[in-house]
């Protein structure tokens, strides 16, 4: 793979150099190049027929259980068998370059920690964590037999995924903890995201609000690009190790 040839704005190495708190936003398309199909493209061989949007609600788990969980299963394996890329690991290397990274993320891959990064915020939950789908007590083991999903051990309730559905609630310290990063950053990225399922879409423009130099990484256009402080147009797993090769000239970090 060859680095893109990105001409990275001074003002931007400048910012970033000088930040004391950096804030990132992740979403579907960091995880792209780890071939994690991100939420709004086709799905491809036996979930073509289905649109995520239909699939993640809690309507659907009401009406079809066993189909709502059966994607979730396929969508667990094949996050087990990806491995993160040059972008989480970028993002993982930024944690000891900047004196306060706040990471926050819409994935429910669980990549970004297996890149190294602490203290996620995962702010639409894990999909590798099942819980009860009655009092929502997470769950590590039940008895495997003919139901499709199984049932929780304690109370028999259909057990269900540990991730938040169009019409839930986000995790309220989660949410808390981002407002106050995008808030109090002095940097703040876009990464990856179309920027438009709330409130997760709302922390750049809170950033930005609050006087953060606002950045999008992305190789297509969203509604955030006509905002953003500087715009860096491409994929992710290049853009920001890029960044951080201009920023700090990190010999290990280029792709
Ligand atoms: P989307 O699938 O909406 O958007 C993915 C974004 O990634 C798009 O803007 C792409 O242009 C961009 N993209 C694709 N490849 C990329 C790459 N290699 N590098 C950088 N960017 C790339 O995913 P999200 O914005 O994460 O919520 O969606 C947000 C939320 O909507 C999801 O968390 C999910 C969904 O509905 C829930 O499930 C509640």
């Amino acid at each position: 793979m060859h680095t893109i040839s990105l001409a990275i704005p001074l003002g931007l190495i400048h910012a970033l150099r000088t930040a004391q708190h950096v804030a990132v936003l992740t979403g579907a398309g960091v995880s792209a190049e780890s071939g994690v199909p991100t939420f709004r493209e086709a799905q491809t061989g036996l979930w073509s027929q289905y649109n995520p949007e239909d699939l993640a609600t809690p309507e659907a788990f009401r009406r079809q259980p066993a189909v709502v969980w059966q994607w979730y299963d396929w969508r667990r394996r094949l996050v087990a068998a990806a491995e993160p890329n040059a972008a989480h690991r970028a993002l993982a290397a930024l944690e000891m370059l900047v004196p306060r990274l706040t990471l926050i993320t819409q994935n429910v891959d669980g990549l970004h920690q297996r890149a190294g990064s602490t203290d996620v915020i995962e702010l639409h939950g894990n999909l590798q964590r099942v819980v009860c789908s009655r009092d929502h007590q997470v769950v590590t083991s039940w008895a495997e037999t003919e139901d499709v999903p199984p049932r929780c051990p304690q109370c028999q309730a259909l057990l269900r995924p540990d991730v938040v559905w169009f019409g839930e609630s986000l995790p309220q310290r989660a949410l808390q903890a981002a407002l106050d990063a995008a808030r109090d950053c002095d940097v703040f990225l876009s990464v990856g995201t179309s920027a438009v399922v709330q409130p997760a879409a709302s922390l750049p423009y809170e950033a930005l609000e609050h006087g953060a130099i606002t950045v999008e990484v992305n190789p297509s256009a969203t509604a955030l690009t006509e905002h953003a402080t500087y715009v860096l147009p491409g994929p992710a797993g290049q853009v920001l190790p890029a960044l951080l090769h201009a920023a700090w000239h990190e010999p290990g970090i280029a792709p």
